[in-house]
C-alpha cells in the first residue's frame, strides 16, 4: 500500500513502515560523514570588491556550495517566512490534500521524493516537499495557498528579498568568470523559472534505515538555501567524501546547478547533495530556485570558449533538459552527462 504523502507529516508517532526502507546499499552510512571538513563561509558585507568577487568564484570552483552573512535580508523576515512555512506543514492532511498531484506540470504541489529500486518498486523519502513559484517583480499571489493566512504576505516580502540577493550573487559570479555584471542573468533570460520547494523532514525513528531526499544535483541554475537553525542534515559531497553544511546563523546556504556548470563551461561546478533524517527534531529547508524558461537555450558563454577551452557541452534548450530529467525520475540521476560533448 502506497502512503499517502499528506498523511505522513502529521502522523505521529510515526514509524518507519517498510515502504521508506532503502536497500543497504542505498542508505545513508552516517558513521562515514566526515565532519570536520565544510565548505566556506563567506561575508557579503566586504567593501573590497576584488576580494568578494575572489572569495565567490574560488567557492562557486572548488565546492559548488557556499554559506553566506551579512547579505542584507532581515533576520526577522526569514523566521517568519520559515514560521509559516512550517505551519503550512502542520495544516490538518485534507488541507494539503487539494496539493497532491503526479502531475510534473503543476507549479504548485505536494510531493515525496522517492527511489526506485529493484525488486521493491518505490522506496520512499521521508520528507514532504511543498513547491510553487516565486518571483521578485511579478505578481504570483495566485500560486500561494490562502493557509496559513500570513503566507502570502510574509513570502512575498521574502521573494523581493532573496530576488535582489540572487542578482548581486549572479552579478558577483559573472565578474568572477570575468564576464560582464549582467552575463548570467541575461543568459538564464528574460522569464525565468522561479520556483521554491520547502522540505520539511520530520524526526525519523531509523535515520540509517531512509534518506530525507536522495542524492542529486539541482537540475536550476542558482539556489538559496534557508534552513533551521540548530537541526542539521543537508550533505555535500567534498573531495569524495560526505560532509555536512551545519546550519551558521543567520546564513544562507548558496549553491551552483546544472544550468550554471553548463553556462560557466565546467568552471562552477553544480555538485552531489542529499538530506538526511534524525530522531530528535524536525527539520524545514526552504531552497528557492532560479531557472530558465523551457524556451531558453542553455550552453557554454562563447567568450569561455577557446583553444585551451573547448564547449565541454551541447546547447540544448532547457525543455530538452527538463525531459531528460523526468525521463531519470527515481533513479540516481545523471542528467548533465547527458549533455557532455566528447574531445
Ligand atoms: C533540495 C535540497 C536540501 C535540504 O531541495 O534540492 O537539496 O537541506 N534540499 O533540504
Ligand atoms: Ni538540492
Amino acid at each position: 500500500m502506497e502512503t499517502k504523502p499528506f498523511q505522513f507529516a502529521n502522523n505521529t508517532p510515526l514509524s518507519l513502515s517498510p515502504n521508506f526502507i532503502l536497500p543497504e546499499e542505498n542508505r545513508p552510512i552516517l558513521s562515514e560523514v566526515f565532519s570536520s571538513a565544510s565548505i566556506p563561509t563567506i561575508d557579503l558585507n566586504n567593501h573590497d570588491i576584488d576580494d568578494l568577487v575572489s572569495k565567490i568564484s574560488q567557492a562557486c570552483e572548488k565546492y559548488g556550495f557556499f554559506q553566506i552573512i551579512n547579505h542584507g535580508v532581515p533576520k526577522e523576515l526569514c523566521q517568519r517566512v520559515l514560521a509559516v512555512v512550517t505551519e503550512f506543514f502542520q495544516l490538518p492532511p485534507e488541507e494539503r490534500a487539494q496539493f497532491l498531484t503526479t502531475d510534473h506540470s503543476k507549479l504548485v504541489k505536494v510531493f515525496n521524493y522517492f527511489q526506485k529500486v529493484e525488486g521493491q518498486g518505490k522506496v520512499l523519502m521521508w520528507g514532504e516537499t511543498f513547491t510553487h513559484p516565486w518571483h521578485p517583480t511579478e505578481d504570483f499571489t495566485h500560486f500561494l495557498p490562502k493557509n496559513p493566512p500570513q503566507y502570502r504576505e510574509v513570502f512575498t516580502e521574502y521573494a523581493r528579498e532573496i530576488g535582489t540577493l540572487m542578482d548581486r550573487l549572479l552579478s558577483l559570479m559573472s565578474q568572477g568568470l570575468g564576464l560582464e555584471k549582467d552575463c548570467l542573468k541575461r543568459k538564464i533570460g528574460e522569464r525565468p523559472a522561479i520556483y521554491t520547494q520547502a522540505n520539511y523532514y520530520p524526526p525519523c525513528p531509523d535515520p540509517e534505515l531512509t534518506m530525507g531526499l536522495p542524492a542529486h544535483n539541482d537540475i536550476s541554475t542558482l539556489v538559496v538555501l534557508l534552513q533551521m537553525e540548530g537541526v542539521s542534515g543537508l550533505q555535500v559531497v567534498i573531495d569524495g567524501k560526505w560532509v555536512p553544511v551545519e546550519p551558521v546563523p543567520d546564513a544562507f546556504v548558496v549553491n551552483i546547478a546544472d544550468q550554471m556548470q553548463v553556462l560557466s563551461n565546467g568552471r562552477y561546478k553544480s555538485v552531489l547533495h542529499r538530506a538526511v533524517t534524525n530522531n530528535r527534531l524536525a527539520r524545514l529547508s526552504l531552497p528557492m530556485f532560479y531557472a530558465p524558461n523551457n524556451d531558453t537555450v542553455i550552453g557554454p558563454i562563447e567568450d569561455l570558449i577557446d583553444d585551451v577551452h573547448p564547449p565541454m557541452y551541447r546547447n540544448y534548450s532547457y525543455k530538452e533538459y527538463m525531459d531528460e530529467f523526468y525521463r531519470q525520475e527515481g533513479a540516481r540521476r545523471r542528467v548533465k552527462e547527458a549533455f557532455e560533448l566528447q574531445h
